[in-house]
């Protein structure tokens, strides 16, 4: 059993990346094995929109994308955890987002015709548990949220959510204090809980 959580702020050692490897801490204490990706560490570039991963089964452009999804191939869970920029998720977790679904999509489908009814054959994905988490000073944090579990319900995971929703808040002017977030750290203990539980379940 295994759980990839993926960093997706462009700071190191910052509250993002605090909460994702707590969470992981808690499933690892629950006999999950773990690791965490920084995406800052990464090279993942945007979609060009080529369109050649529909007739190739997979993303043509040479970075670090193929690496991250075999990865998350191999798992049984995945955590999505991003800074809140403007409200949204940063552009590198987005970069992320873009190709692993979009490429995904076609490794076991093919595009159809538009006036052919879809058949859907799942992805990568399918079955797998997501899990969700944003870290913002004040505003925003639902509306990133949003956007990762619009795409991991998009591609076919199974979401677990929490007590609340799994965000946490740190202080103004870019501190690195989420640590502090006593209550937000309760629901990431929680959402560990769920998602270690979850996964034990499936592999029954
Ligand atoms: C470009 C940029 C945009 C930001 N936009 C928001 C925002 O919309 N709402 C908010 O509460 N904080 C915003 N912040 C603050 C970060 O979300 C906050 O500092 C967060 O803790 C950063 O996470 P990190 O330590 O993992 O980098 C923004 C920060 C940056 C650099």
């Amino acid at each position: 059993m295994k759980v990839i959580g993926v960093c997706g702020s462009p700071r190191i050692g910052g509250n993002t990346e605090y909460a994702v490897q707590y969470t992981l801490d808690r499933l690892a204490e629950q006999g999950i094995e773990t690791e965490l990706i920084r995406l800052r560490e990464k090279n993942v570039t945007y979609c060009t929109a080529c369109y050649q991963c529909v007739q190739m089964k997979k993303c043509t452009i040479n970075d670090d994308l193929e690496g991250i999804f075999q990865k998350i191939e191999a798992a049984d869970g995945l955590i999505m955890a991003s800074p809140v920029y403007h409200a949204s998720v940063t552009p590198l977790i987005k970069c992320l987002m873009d190709r692993l679904g979009f490429s995904g999509r076609w490794r076991e489908n093919a595009m159809q015709a538009v006036d052919t009814a879809y058949t859907f054959k799942g992805t990568p994905f399918s079955g797998k548990v997501g899990a969700a988490i944003t870290v913002a000073r004040r505003a925003g944090t639902t509306s990133a949220f949003s956007d990762l579990l619009l795409w991991f319900t998009v591609n076919d995971f199974i979401v677990v959510g929490s007590g609340y929703w799994t965000m946490l808040l740190a202080g103004k002017g870019g501190a690195v204090n989420a640590s502090e977030d006593t209550e937000g750290l309760a629901n990431l203990d929680h959402l560990a809980d769920n998602m270690a539980g979850l996964i034990k379940k499936l592999k029954q």
